[in-house]
């Protein structure tokens, strides 16, 4: 119950699983390209984690009776699937818009990321969207360094989103990160109407602001984990894990 706030010890950990996160997708980022085969990309996380002694953090995962263990280590969701896509044998096309989410545990400890891309050439409507969730999460990465409450985070996301004209999807968000990939604090990426935990040294959370071009609504598929638009809307996400250090500094455990 409650949030754990770490140890320098511990920030030490995350920041260790956080950085094999942030070189995979790294990787990643230069297989993309139209033609791939997403199952490329499940092999290609197979092979890294198992390099490093990593164990893969979502793989057989389940946060509740109501979701199956999920699948694979890797979740890709692509154009009007927002989050949580189970690989399968498709091809990246252009024009795709790819978002790759990745979870590595190493030492005990979690590092939780997650990009979005746009697939060879793609539309000007594309190019805003990935522009402005990027930002999203910057702005709720720069909030949290002077933020007090995550409501702060929570409001600096929202506002960072709402003049584009997108939607902010709710019922999913950031969360804790420590030993298991799921903590408290839950932080929606819009204002709530509580402040939240404190923000001090020794938090560690994911910032992870998903945006629909269209209407807000989202739906889970028979698969029981896809989530996508319900208007088949083009949507995005972005995924970092930052730990506030003393002094309010805050440090990105996911970047290479
Ligand atoms: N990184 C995601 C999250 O924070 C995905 C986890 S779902 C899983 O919720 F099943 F893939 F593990
Ligand atoms: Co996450």
């Amino acid at each position: 119950m409650g949030v754990k706030y770490k140890s320098d010890r511990e920030i030490k950990l995350l920041r260790e699983a956080g950085r094999l996160v942030a070189q995979t997708h790294a990787e990643i980022a230069r297989m993309i390209r139209p033609g791939l085969n997403i199952l490329e990309i499940e092999r290609y996380v197979s092979e890294e984690f198992a390099r490093h002694g990593a164990i893969e953090t979502f793989r057989d995962y389940s946060p509740s009776e109501k979701y199956p263990p999920y699948p694979s280590n890797v979740c890709v969701s692509i154009n009007d699937e927002l989050v949580h896509g189970i690989p399968r044998d498709r091809e990246l096309e252009e024009g795709d818009i790819i978002s790759i989410d990745l979870g590595a545990t190493l030492n005990g400890y979690v590092g939780d990321a997650a990009f979005s891309y746009g697939v060879g050439e793609v539309s000007d409507d594309v190019k805003k969207l990935l522009q402005v969730t990027e930002d999203s999460l910057w702005a709720g990465i720069r909030a949290a360094s002077k933020a007090r409450h995550i409501n702060d985070i929570c409001g600096a996301i929202e506002d960072a989103i709402l003049p584009s004209g997108f939607s902010i999807v709710h019922g999913y968000g950031g969360h804790g990160v420590g030993r298991s990939m799921h903590e408290e604090p839950h932080v929606p990426n819009h204002r709530m109407r509580i402040k939240g935990a404190r923000v001090r040294p020794g938090l560690v959370i994911a910032l992870e602001p998903m945006v629909n071009i269209g209407s807000p609504e989202v739906e889970e598929c028979d698969d029981g984990w896809t989530v996508k638009t319900k208007d088949g809307s083009l949507c995005c996400h972005f995924e970092h894990t930052i730990a506030i250090r003393e002094g309010g500094e805050v440090e990105v455990l996911t970047l290479p």
